[in-house]
């Protein structure tokens, strides 16, 4: 037996960080861009399950999130392991806001649930994978695994049913890595600080996220691209204040803004990893490569429908 199974990358368009307290969040899958675990059954009895990822690093953290993968995968299923190479493959970068670790593990949990003939369903798998990111990122809101196994837009709050959201008009996003990784765990460990240490001003700043997330939903559902665009560069002034954006994410904001954007933030945790610009199909290519000019790693296009 040979099988394949993958899951998207995603990008977070509005609410990170104020998402962890309980502010909404809007997430779309970028299906573009992939994680992939191909299963092959031939092999010698009594081999066991080997994981191998060649091209992912930092190679511990991944092996650790591939194997508590597979083990929560075979509690959840009462199965034992079978006999099989797993080889797990990413398009996605790692550590830069595009959700590579809960796609990679994504791939994996439905090729070895498939493998033993119980592909789980939506719902199962994405608690499945939620423990595997709790483990990795401390206090994760569950937004990325949400979006990765659904694979859909959504409109997510902590701990309330998940909502998709229905695209009123399709719309192009162009998404630059600083090629900076920030590990996310650092710049919510930090926000969380700032609430602690200075509440005041960090309170508000949380409670504006969540109105302009609010806003943004129906921005999106009604097809509106101009308000939609304000109401992503008011979320990157907020980010700012919130501490998690950088010289280079700022630098890249700017030059998407000044080559047209409708409007441009950072994406994820921030403290570098990708930026979002939202442009229009004509735009696109000249906002692409003012990104580049500006010193981006990478730049890539998706449309959200
Ligand atoms: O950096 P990413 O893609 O893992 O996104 C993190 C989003 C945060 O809101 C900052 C954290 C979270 O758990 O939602």
């Amino acid at each position: 037996m040979f099988i394949t199974a993958t899951a998207p990358a995603k990008v977070i368009l509005f609410g990170e960080h104020a998402v962890v307290y309980g502010k909404p969040a809007i997430a779309v899958p970028v299906s573009g861009i992939r994680a992939s675990a191909s299963l092959d059954t031939h092999v010698p009895d009594g081999h066991g399950l080997r994981i191998i990822a060649p091209d992912l690093e930092p190679a511990r953290d991944v092996d650790d999130a591939l194997s508590l993968t597979a083990r929560l995968v075979f509690d959840a299923l009462g199965t034992p392991l079978p006999d099989a190479n797993v080889v797990v493959q990413s398009q996605i970068p790692i550590a830069s806001g595009l959700g590579s670790g809960a796609a990679v593990s994504t791939a994996l949990a439905r090729v070895l649930s498939a493998a033993v003939d119980c592909p789980f369903d939506l719902a199962t798998l994405n608690a499945l994978i939620y423990e595997v990111e709790k483990v990795h990122h401390g206090t994760p809101s569950g937004i990325d695994n949400t979006v990765i196994v659904y694979e859909r837009p959504v409109y997510f709050v902590r701990e309330c049913p998940i909502e998709h959201i229905a695209i009123g008009m399709p719309f192009t996003l162009v998404i630059a890595d600083t090629g900076q990784r920030a590990p996310t765990r650092e710049s919510v460990g930090d926000v969380r600080k700032l609430l602690e240490t200075q509440p005041e001003q960090t309170q508000p700043i949380l409670d504006s996220i969540a109105e302009i997330a609010e806003a943004a939903r129906f921005a999106i559902e009604t097809g509106n691209a101009v308000e939609l665009g304000h109401l992503m560069s008011s979320n990157h002034q907020l980010l700012q204040k919130l501490t998690v954006s950088s010289t280079e994410l700022d630098t890249l904001i700017k030059a998407a803004e000044s080559a047209g954007a409708l409007g441009a933030k950072l994406s994820g945790g921030g403290r570098g990893g990708n930026m979002i610009a939202l442009v229009t199909l004509e735009s696109a290519k000249t906002i692409a490569q003012a990104l580049m000019d500006a010193g981006a790693y990478r730049v890539i296009s998706t449309l959200v429908s």
